[in-house]
């Protein structure tokens, strides 16, 4: 958004968590969509939540917009607890971009969105329309039936009208669904800018890139919350740190050249190209062990074609957790 709000310009966070989930259960009838959840984020924090397809995240999200009652548990959404009496102020409080934008076809895309801003009970509609329509890039398109246009213009709608009453705390579920990649580039710009104006951000998506370039934590779930925290924390949790070393020609004692050594705690062989020798060393800190992998490398007399620490992404994390659930299915 290029102007800033007028809500929420130079106010101060409120104090204590954005969204607190304690124990949270949904069933539907004998379906389990998610179960004793617990998590809270923070004013402020972009959090994403992954998952595979069915994990619950929409249906965590209807629940925390107040859309559904959780069967049990409890949460606090906005600084208040999630309960039919509080349902009012908490939608008063947040929005909702939910899977489906949910827009009236034979409307145009300025009355949809004044449509929702007269719902909302909003002021000054016609230039939070026009703002929030530039945000998503659809000024040009304001006049357009909603039934003229295609799957990714009518997301952005959908974000357009979730942006409209200012919120503090924004769900996004899936936003970018169906975007092309200037489209989601926009929308990524957009949910930075969101962020340095403060707001909260729930965001869920099956992006991992883009998980991972935009959320300060991300939880992962399937039905039950697998994991959660910032990425390059599930990185260390999951994976050893590694240094792969490349020579020209093997090492004749590598065991002498790299047990001791500061930072490295073992090695193995490893599986690099046929025409050089590739070794797997598991180290503390790459910092210290890189400069002595490379002397003793050296003074080996060896060849040092490579020296690469392990990187693994989201992506690498995902997988492994969502993996180690089916195999656990299986059994
Ligand atoms: N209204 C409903 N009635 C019955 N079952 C439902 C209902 N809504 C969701 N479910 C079930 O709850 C589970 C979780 O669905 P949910 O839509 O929350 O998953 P999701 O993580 O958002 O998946 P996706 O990535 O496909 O969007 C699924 O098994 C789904 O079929
Ligand atoms: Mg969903």
């Amino acid at each position: 958004m290029e102007r800033e709000s007028a809500d929420t310009r130079n106010q101060a966070p409120p104090s204590g968590a954005a969204i607190v989930v304690d124990g949270l259960t949904k069933r539907f009838g004998g379906r389990t969509a998610f179960a004793d959840v617990t998590f809270s984020v923070d004013y402020g924090e972009v959090f994403g939540f992954l998952g595979p397809n069915g994990a619950g995240k929409s249906t965590t999200v209807r629940t925390l917009g107040t859309l559904l009652f959780p069967t049990s548990g409890s949460a606090t959404v906005a600084g208040l607890a999630l309960s039919p009496a509080n349902s009012g102020e908490i939608r008063r409080r947040i929005a909702v971009m939910p899977e489906s934008p949910g827009l009236y076809l034979r409307l145009s895309v300025a009355e949809n969105l004044d449509f929702f801003a007269g719902l909302y009970g909003l002021d000054d509609r016609r230039t939070r329309i026009e703002r929030c329509l530039r945000a998503v890039n659809l000024l040009d398109r304001a006049d357009d039936l909603c039934r003229s246009l295609s799957k990714g213009l009518r997301q952005r709608v959908g974000l357009a009208r979730a942006l409209l009453s200012d919120p503090r705390i924004l769900f996004l579920d899936e936003p970018t669904s169906g975007l092309d990649p200037l489209a989601a580039r926009d929308v990524h710009q957009l949910i930075d800018r969101l962020r340095n104006r403060g707001v909260t951000i729930f965001l869920t998506t099956h992006r991992l890139a883009e998980a991972e370039a935009l959320c300060d934590r991300v939880g992962i779930l399937n039905t039950t919350l697998r994991t959660i925290g910032r990425p390059d924390e599930l990185r260390e949790r999951l994976f050893a740190k590694t240094l792969e070393v490349t020579t020209r020609a093997a090492l004749t004692e590598p065991d002498r050249v790299f047990t001791g050594l500061p930072g490295v705690d073992g090695w193995s062989p490893g599986h690099g190209p046929e025409d050089c020798a590739n070794y797997v060393l598991t180290i503390t800190d790459p910092d210290l062990a890189a400069p002595a992998v490379a002397r003793a490398v050296v003074t080996e007399g060896a060849d040092l074609l490579a020296l690469k620490p392990s990187r693994h992404s989201l992506q690498d994390v995902y997988l492994q957790l969502i993996d180690e659930d089916v195999e656990a299915q299986a059994r």
